[in-house]
């Protein structure tokens, strides 16, 4: 099983895809993957707050699902964020491909090397969307007709409360974009396994103090969230061998024991 969509907020299935789920044990606990096929093309399904929506930003064990998603074999991911905007670059409704991300979240294990057996390693980051993968999900976005923005950067908090006023502006003069509460350590995790991992995130309001009111958008999403589930299927489906530097993306100090 070479792919796999995570999904967020708002997509519970892929448009048609018939699959299973299945529970993976893994060394940092259970993880449920839906595993199927779209027009014969191999994929697997995880939907990071649980397919019931059940489980809040800040207790989904990103470490067993991406360790269940190595175990199965997934070497590219494709991700969909839910996020809001922090500025007028990307406004409610748009999509735009993440390129960049700042972690403000705390509390969260970030990492799958912590020392002695699990092995001490270091991480690039210089670019940690897979840039191949975003020029392939641009390319056909382009040739879909779909507005996406080609480069946006990811604010991580850790939720479940949404931003202060004051705490968007912050995010906004550092450089921050779009804001969500999944979006780390889930790249970090996926880079440390060695995967390439693209995301899109997609507004669903303005976050706090941009406009009078946090307005969500919810029902308006239904078409984009659509399109992109198959604009990612069909990048993972028709992607080559990325042209990229993600596989040596991990610098090993000492190497985990089994
Ligand atoms: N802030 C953080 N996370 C979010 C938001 C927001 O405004 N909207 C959707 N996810």
């Amino acid at each position: 099983m070479h792919s796999a969509i995570i999904a967020g907020t708002g997509i519970y299935d892929i448009p048609g895809m018939s699959f299973q789920e299945r529970i993976i044990d893994t060394p940092y606990g259970q993880a449920k993957v839906n595993i199927g096929t779209v027009d014969g093309f191999e994929l697997v399904f995880l939907a990071r707050h649980g397919l019931d929506h059940s489980t809040p930003p800040h207790n989904i064990n990103y470490r067993a699902n991406i360790k269940a998603l190595q175990m199965l074999g997934v070497k590219r991911v494709a991700a969909t964020y839910a996020v809001g905007s922090a500025n007028r670059r990307v406004r409610p409704t748009e999509m735009a491909l993440l390129t960049d991300f700042m972690n403000f979240t705390s509390g969260r294990p970030l990492t799958f090397f912590e020392g002695g057996d699990s092995g001490l390693a270091h991480t690039a980051m210089d670019a940690p969307y897979c840039p191949a993968m975003g020029r392939k999900i641009l390319e056909l976005a382009h040739a879909r007709g779909l507005a996406i923005k080609p480069d946006a950067v990811y604010v991580a908090t850790n939720g479940p409360r949404f931003e202060t006023p004051a705490e968007i502006r912050m995010y906004d003069r550092l450089g921050g974009d779009v804001v969500g509460m999944t979006g780390v350590p889930e790249i970090v995790l996926a880079r440390e396994a060695g995967m390439h991992f693209a995301a899109v995130a997609y507004s669903v309001n303005w976050c706090s103090g941009i406009m009078d009111v946090l307005e969500l958008h919810e029902e308006d999403m239904v078409e984009t969230r659509q399109n992109l589930a198959r604009l990612l299927v069909d990048a993972l489906r028709e992607m080559a061998e990325p042209d990229c530097r993600c596989a040596d993306a991990v610098m090993v100090m000492h190497p985990a024991k089994d």
